[in-house]
């Protein structure tokens, strides 16, 4: 496939209204949901993109029912226990993007043995924002700066795009080409805004547990279609 996104970036919205539009719990809206998710990864993996940034879980989504963040606790945690198996033997590499103290103990520590596990693979970076948010990783950037720059360690003057990257979640990796967001709504809602400066964005209508493999592979093409200047002129 001509210019394949390096880094594909996805809000996976619309779980509550499929599920509503379905007369199901909201639990198996999301449930469903998992379902796309996984033919994504596949696909990405098969195709050999670099890194999938996949919005689980946003700092904001705390505000949920009692019921509602349960489930998707409880579903995150179902996820790295059955998944793991075929994603380490794809040769993924797992990161957590986010504030995994404010996690439930469960959860934490099966994100931290999935990214312990996987660490050393060689395939697709899948990266899970799980209790992210933009804004707050920029900040948690500038902080870590401050303090080496108090410390004496690194001179403000000599602060670049490298040195700043390397204090993001998603240090080491290439920015974000393409960005997904499904259910038709056209906002980032705090995603990686850092990361996504230059990416090239896609609103598909249709909710994520019906987002398919053609549907991907159609976003992809139209990736590909897309005249990409950087703020330069393309002759
Ligand atoms: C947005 O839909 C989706 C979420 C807030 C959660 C996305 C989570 C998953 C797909 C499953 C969990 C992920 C992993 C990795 C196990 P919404 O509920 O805001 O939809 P709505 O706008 O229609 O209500």
């Amino acid at each position: 496939m001509s210019q394949l996104p390096k880094h594909v970036a996805i809000i996976m919205d619309g779980n509550g209204r499929w599920a509503r539009r379905h007369k199901l719990a909201i639990a198996l809206g999301h449930r469903k949901g998992v379902e796309a998710l996984r033919d994504v990864i596949r696909l990405s993996s098969d195709a050999g993109i670099v890194a999938l940034s996949i919005f689980a879980f946003s700092t904001e989504n705390w505000r949920r029912s009692k019921e509602e963040v349960d489930a998707l606790m409880n579903l995150i945690l179902e996820y790295f226990r059955k998944e793991i198996d075929e994603l380490h033997e794809r040769d993924v590499i797992i990161r957590i993007l986010g504030d995994k103290a404010a996690l439930p103990q469960s959860q934490r520590e099966a994100v931290a043995d999935a990214e312990r596990r996987t660490q050393n693979n060689n395939g697709l970076h899948l990266n899970i924002a799980l209790n992210y948010g933009g804004q707050d990783e920029i900040i948690r950037a500038a902080k870590s700066l401050a303090a080496k720059a108090v410390a004496g360690e690194i001179d403000p003057e000599g602060i670049t795009a490298q040195t700043f990257e390397n204090e993001l979640y998603t240090a080491g990796q290439p920015q974000v080409d393409l960005l997904i967001r499904t259910s038709g709504e056209m906002r980032i809602s705090n995603f990686m805004l850092y990361q996504c400066a230059y990416a090239e964005m896609l609103f598909p209508e249709v909710l994520w547990p019906d987002y398919s493999v053609d549907l991907f592979k159609e976003d992809l093409k139209r990736f590909g279609q897309r005249d990409r200047r950087f703020g330069g002129r393309n002759a």
